[in-house]
């Protein structure tokens, strides 16, 4: 038996193999509502039933004014909950679950109506706007809009959620000296995602673990590194998130000097040693031995596959097939993956 099909199983969490679509915004929203539409319904039914265990539906917005473009899906409204629900509904029967990645753009919301908001006035970078630096009552006002996010997220349906922490956006724009320079409470860089967290734990089941992406490292030396998102990522763990989901980078525009197959694997490997909890590998693990790899040396619990499953939307049916194990299709596709095609 392979790792990347062994089932996984946390708190009320049962997936049936190790391998999560990664969340990738799809800038497809037809009227600006926020919605999910005819192609999300197709873009995520079909990598249900091309085998994921777990699909991570792109970056969702708390708050209209917190999406990177108009064409983000957002949870702001109970309105948009059915949308969600019915493309749940439809994933939860070709046996994959769910997750849904909450999140707000901060000052990189380049469709806010009015100026973007972010910790500290500080431009990402141009033409990026300048940011209006959050009152403490306003930043308060995000957290609820968290709680009410998550709460209509599993109004919807969904099995998990991940709170969006990396890349560039609100959360990680707390926790990262770049682009927090407050000086109230949440001048201390970990407590607005501490309270966002406590804030989504209090509208979710106790028994749906609550994952958030991270970025292990910001690759710019004014950054934080990796020590200290161990730190960092302890109080969060013990503010109540189960797992993290390990990427890099994004909040300046210093990047790696080098990618290759499993670059990020490390920081979710010292991650999981240090913190003894769950994660979650990201980036170029398309190559399925290379995802087995990771799994099977322990150095996380399950892989997301982001571009590679844009590619194929089939990539577990086929990394089942390439690796030997048994291929779970619906009957219609059985001739395609049976052993002898006879
Ligand atoms: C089209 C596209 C959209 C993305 N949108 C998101 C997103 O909504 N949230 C997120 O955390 N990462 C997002 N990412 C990053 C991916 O989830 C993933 O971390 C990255 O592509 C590296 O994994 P890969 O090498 O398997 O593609 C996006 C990536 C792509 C290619």
């Amino acid at each position: 038996m392979t790792q990347l099909f062994e089932p996984f199983v946390y708190k009320g969490l049962h997936l049936k193999n190790r391998i999560m679509m990664s969340p990738m915004c799809q800038y497809s929203v037809s009227e600006g509502d926020g919605r999910p539409n005819a192609w999300h319904q197709t873009h995520y039914i079909s990598r249900a039933v091309g085998g994921a265990g777990l699909i991570m539906m792109e970056m969702t917005d708390v708050l209209a004014d917190g999406r990177i473009s108009v064409q983000d899906l957002g949870i702001w409204d109970d309105g948009q909950v059915p949308a969600f629900r019915s493309i749940i509904d439809q994933i939860h029967e070709y046996g994959a679950k769910v997750g849904i990645q909450i999140a707000h753009a901060g000052r990189k919301a380049e469709s806010a109506e009015l100026r973007p908001v972010a910790p500290s006035a500080i431009r990402f970078a141009e033409p990026y706007r300048v940011p209006k630096a959050l009152t403490t009552a306003e930043v308060e006002a995000v957290v609820e809009a968290f709680h009410h996010g998550a709460r209509r997220a599993v109004a919807a349906g969904a099995d998990t959620i991940e709170l969006h922490g990396a890349h560039g956006y609100l959360i990680h724009q707390f926790l990262s000296p770049l682009s927090n320079r407050r000086d109230d409470r949440f001048g201390d860089r970990p407590q607005f995602a501490i309270e966002v967290i406590q804030a989504v734990r209090s509208a979710i089941p106790a028994q749906m673990p609550l994952w958030m992406r991270i970025s292990a490292v910001e690759y710019d030396p004014r950054g934080y590194d990796l020590d200290q998102m161990v730190q960092m990522a302890r109080r969060l763990s013990d503010a109540g998130v189960d797992g993290f989901d390990v990427s890099s980078g994004g909040n300046s525009v210093v990047g790696a000097d080098r990618v290759y197959p499993g670059y990020q694997v490390p920081y979710a490997a010292r991650i999981k040693r240090d913190l003894k909890v769950p994660v979650i590998a990201v980036g170029m693990l398309e190559d399925c031995r290379v995802a087995e790899s990771v799994l099977s040396r322990g150095e996380a619990d399950l892989v997301a596959i982001g571009r590679g499953m844009l590619a194929d939307p089939y990539w577990a049916n086929s990394a089942a097939l390439s690796l030997g194990e048994r291929v779970q299709v619906p009957r219609q596709y059985h001739r395609a993956f049976a052993e002898d095609k006879g």
